[in-house]
């Protein structure tokens, strides 16, 4: 099979309904998961955390995105940066975990930055020659927030986050998630390739079967009123009809909903995919996410949280209320992480093939086309190639 040809590929170009899903060489191959690193993961804005993870100068915490690890930090001025967690002098880790300083002080030689990455001192460098402090700053990475969210990009000729987003504000802008509280944040390890992970975000038709012991009564539910959306932006969204929530288990205490829903919001349930590797969803009364990140082409760190309003968590009964939510969303985790292994150890089968699309899934279709445009060429250029 060749990867990298447009023409291997043109079954999964052909309108939904008679598409062939990406073939499974595309998750088990070293090969075609370095193309997916260079012209994906390091040209699109990669989400990293939420602003409110470090409210105050000198707060951090570390994140690393395809084996690039990054420090978040608050400077003094209150603006978020991300720099390269790798010393000036001779390139030393620097800084773990989470935490606050007053300064980033080297473990080895003990440089010290301030907390906005620029060079504060240096050990035993009296004697070097044409050495300039301002040139040993940390290495700053482009960093933008939108709606709470932090994100990174290292591409230093990307297109703005405001443009990469494009029009999803006009489903989420009535959420209010930019002053949500984030809690329960969760990280787990799973045995699978990233894109599968993330298609399992992106479909119902697993609810039934994999969701059974908790959110498998949604997709009957929801069945006349699945709408799928994608763009304009770097997003896509599966929306579904209702007025309660679907963040809690049926029978369970819930919070209220939130004022001043409008919209594609105010009706109903939205699954939302943020390209790469991100998905949001938007309920009625909470906000939840899961950046499913790439270790590699074999294994994913799905770091997953919640966002509450602060009015929620401050009631005087939100000590009871909260379980209910947590218990849902580790349930369903624990649900898709245990049938995204089982995919995998099929799709690993050297004599797995490529399948077909059910119309429930149009975002996983719209999704591999996209993953081809990045990591094969436009869809313009396989038409040049089969003529
Ligand atoms: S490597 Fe950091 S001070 Fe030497
Ligand atoms: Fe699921």
């Amino acid at each position: 099979m060749d990867l990298f040809n447009p023409v291997t590929y043109a079954g999964v170009r052909r309108p939904l309904r008679e598409a062939e899903t990406l073939p499974p060489k595309c998750y088990v191959s070293e090969e075609f998961y370095r193309r997916e690193v260079s012209n994906i993961f390091m040209k699109c804005w990669n989400c990293i955390g939420r602003e409110d993870y470090i409210k105050n100068p000198g707060e951090y915490f570390t994140q690393s995105l395809v084996g690039i690890s990054l420090i978040i930090m608050r400077g003094e001025d209150k603006k978020i940066r991300a720099f390269i967690n790798s010393c000036r002098h001779r390139g030393t880790k620097l800084l773990e975990a989470k935490g606050q300083c007053a300064e980033i002080r080297c473990p080895y030689h003990g440089w010290a930055y301030h907390v906005d990455g620029s060079l504060r001192s240096f050990n035993a460098m009296d004697e070097a020659r044409n050495l300039e402090p301002k040139d040993f700053g940390l290495i700053e990475v482009k960093l933008d927030t939108w709606s709470g969210f932090i994100f990174v990009n290292f591409d230093p000729d990307c297109i703005s986050l405001k443009q990469f987003i494009g029009r999803l504000g006009d489903h989420t802008d009535s959420y209010g998630w930019e002053d949500m509280v984030t809690v329960g944040h969760r990280e787990t390890i799973i045995k699978t390739n990233w894109k599968s992970y993330v298609e399992n975000s992106m479909e119902p038709i697993h609810l039934p079967l994999v969701h059974k012991k908790s959110i498998g009564h949604v997709f009957a539910s929801g069945k006349a009123g699945w709408r799928f959306i994608h763009g304009p932006g770097e997003f896509s969204i599966m929306h579904t009809i209702t007025d309660k929530s679907r963040a809690v288990l049926p029978g369970d205490e819930g919070f209220d909903r939130l004022p001043n829903l409008r919209g594609t919001a105010a009706d109903g349930a939205q699954y939302m995919h943020v390209n790469p590797c991100m998905t949001i969803g938007g309920d009625l009364d909470c906000m939840w996410f899961k950046n499913m990140v790439p270790e590699g082409p074999h294994m994913v760190r799905n770091i997953a949280a919640f966002c509450f309003p602060k009015s929620a968590l401050e009631r005087p009964d939100s000590n009871r209320i909260l379980p209910n939510y947590m218990k849902r969303f580790y349930l369903v985790i624990d649900e898709d992480n245990n049938i995204a292994e089982t995919q995998f150890a099929g799709i690993t089968n050297p004599l797995s093939r490529k399948g077909r699309f059910s119309h429930y899934e149009e975002n996983v279709h719209w999704f591999q086309n996209w993953v081809l445009d990045r990591v094969v060429g436009p869809e313009s250029q396989r038409l040049t190639a089969v003529a």
